[in-house]
């Protein structure tokens, strides 16, 4: 899609850190935008972000792990804008928990987010794209948690896993309409989603040093942005965002279970650390 002026993007997840940074680099385009998100406030603060502009921004209310709430949202879309040419899944949560401690709700709650969240908008969505003829574009945002399994992260990881698998067989069967479509892996990025882990994690002390750490080496949110814009106008298929992510999907290839082995070995010498201190 090599012009963006005048399309429509619909933003899920647009409140938070990556869906916002997108929203404004979109908007300065020249793109009118839909944004939803479970929570207003935010979505308030991602107008604000965009400032003074001459697109057409609504923002929506959604929790998208409903599949009648995201049929509400669709049409709403329509009623509002007439037409949607962009859908980017941005609402995803992540827990730092061992298997073992992971509860059947903490399971529903990462599957209904980060998998059912974006099937069910790609399913209310998908229509809509094929009406533009081929003036469409569909990303989702998987992670480098989507080719690399990590330790304490299982949900994470079987999902972000799942949203490859995904995009990359919609690529496959949508490439004859035309419509492009992007599956993003991002390394760490500087926004608030690890923070929220914090509430979410078995081993806060090792939540917290996740966190401190991606503030320190984390990708800039805008420069992540302006990356998955870019792939949207190129049409590329597949983007890795950051030094991590790149790393980390070469190590891969080259020797499979490399990059588990270190973050393993990482872990096991910070808990010998602290047992000693103790
Ligand atoms: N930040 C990173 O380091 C990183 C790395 C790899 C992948 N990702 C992925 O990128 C995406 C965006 O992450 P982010 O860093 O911007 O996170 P974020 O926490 O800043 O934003 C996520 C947004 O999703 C919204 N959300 C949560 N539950 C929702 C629901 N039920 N319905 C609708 N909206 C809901 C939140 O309110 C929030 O605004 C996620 O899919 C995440 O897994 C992030």
């Amino acid at each position: 899609m090599r012009d963006l002026q005048d399309r429509v993007t619909v933003i899920v997840g647009g409140g938070g850190g990556i869906g916002r940074a997108v929203a404004v680099n979109l908007a300065s385009k020249g793109c009118h935008l839909a944004l939803a998100d479970i929570n207003e406030t935010a979505l308030a603060e991602s107008v604000e972000a965009i400032g003074e502009t001459s697109v057409k921004v609504t923002t929506h209310q959604l929790d998208v792990t409903s599949a009648k709430g995201v049929a509400a949202f669709k049409d709403d879309v329509i009623l509002k804008h007439g037409k949607a040419n962009i859908l980017i899944n941005c609402a995803g949560i992540t827990l730092q928990k061992k298997f073992e401690t992971h509860s059947i709700e903490d399971w529903d709650w990462a599957i209904n987010l980060n998998l059912w969240g974006t099937l069910h908008t790609c399913r209310e969505f998908l229509p809509e794209l094929k009406k533009t003829n081929g003036d469409a574009h569909l990303m989702n945002i998987s992670s480098m948690t989507g080719f690399v399994g990590l330790p304490n992260q299982t949900s994470y990881c079987a999902t972000k896993g799942a949203i490859k698998g995904l995009t990359e067989a919609l690529w496959g069967e949508l490439k004859a309409d035309g419509i492009g479509v992007t599956v993003v892996h991002p390394g760490a990025i500087k926004t608030d989603m690890i923070k929220a882990t914090l509430e979410h994690s078995d081993d806060v002390e090792w939540a917290k040093r996740n966190y401190e750490m991606v503030k320190k080496i984390g990708t800039d949110v805008d420069y992540a942005a302006a990356k998955m814009v870019k792939a949207i106008i190129k049409n590329k298929a597949r983007i890795r965002i950051g030094k991590d992510a790149v790393i980390f999907d070469l190590l891969t290839r080259i020797m499979p279970t490399s990059v588990t082995r270190l973050i393993t070995w990482a872990e096991a010498r910070e808990n010998a650390k602290r047992a000693k201190s103790a």
